[in-house]
């Protein structure tokens, strides 16, 4: 049996740059792989099968795992091989941290390196992994990168270690039901989002923050439970997870004291703390 570790990411910086022909909106986004992950099991079986324990059988049977597999399997189908998909989710669903995206590249990479012949053409992995969704090609390098078009160009950057308070609310946020709210703004920038990343200021912003407070009347409740923390709080992907981002742990540790000092108990916002994720 293989075990696998499938990491989360966040978006440190997201900027809408307007609606495409395609229905789909032109991205440029910073995404930064962190350290909360789900855990998969791979073994060999007669039959295929994934099983996640807790989710409910839709999810399980939508997941992008089995759409991954399906995928591979299509286009390689003398060498792709039955598995069994044994999925431990952590990353919470409709989170905004690419939790799906991750698993079913994480598969994709798996079965191409094991099962694919030697030598095939990497541009196929790119392209399948780009047919799967939006933020799943990031999930091929991981690390930091910028990702362009609806999400799925990267240009990789040097990685750096960040410190994390993640903010999980008790409900998920719909990518495309942000969207659909979403209203096109011309923005004052602090700079391209690959110099504040350089300089380590300035990040976090998002377009979609107000978009998804429209969708999400209960972020904004959310929102308000942070009090004086809310100006460093910033939103993941389409949300729901807020978070705060530090250049040192002691730093992290104080905003999370005051974070659940703050929150007084509530059981509707979960704190959990995170890092940055180094590949060797
Ligand atoms: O491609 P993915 O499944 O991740 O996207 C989910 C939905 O989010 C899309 O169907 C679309 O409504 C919206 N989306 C978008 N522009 C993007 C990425 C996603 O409008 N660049």
């Amino acid at each position: 049996m293989n075990v696998l570790k499938s990491f989360a990411k966040v978006n440190l910086g997201l900027r809408v740059l307007g609606k495409r022909p395609d229905g789909y909106h032109e991205l440029e986004t910073l995404m930064h792989e962190i350290d909360l992950h789900d855990t998969i099991e791979i073994s060999s079986a007669e039959e295929t099968s994934l099983h996640a324990p807790g989710m409910s059988s839709e999810d399980n049977c939508n997941n992008l795992v089995i759409k991954a597999y399906e995928m591979l399997k299509q286009r390689f189908p003398e060498h792709i091989k039955n598995y069994h998909f044994k999925l431990h989710k952590h990353i919470p669903l409709g989170g905004g941290l690419g939790g799906g995206s991750s698993n079913a590249i994480c598969v994709l990479k798996f079965l191409w390196e094991r099962d694919v012949p030697e030598g095939t053409d990497t541009k196929i992995l790119d392209d399948l992994a780009a047919s799967l969704g939006s933020d799943t090609n990031f999930f091929l390098q991981g690390g930091t990168a910028l990702c362009l078009g609806r999400g799925e160009k990267i240009v990789a950057l040097d990685n750096k270690q960040y410190f994390f308070n993640l903010l999980l609310p008790d409900f998920s946020c719909s990518t495309p039901s942000v969207f659909r709210v979403y209203a096109h703004k011309e923005q004052d920038r602090l700079g391209s989002l690959e110099d504040l990343w350089k300089k380590g200021r300035g990040l976090g912003e998002n377009d979609l923050r107000h978009a998804c407070l429209e969708a999400y009347p209960k972020m904004k409740q959310v929102m308000d439970s942070l009090g004086d923390s809310c100006g460093k709080i910033h939103l993941s992907g389409s949300g729901s997870t807020l978070y705060s981002y530090h250049t040192s742990m002691e730093e992290r540790d104080e905003q999370y004291r005051l974070l659940i000092e703050g929150l007084k108990g509530s059981l509707a916002l979960k704190v959990l703390k995170s890092q940055s994720v180094f590949r060797l």
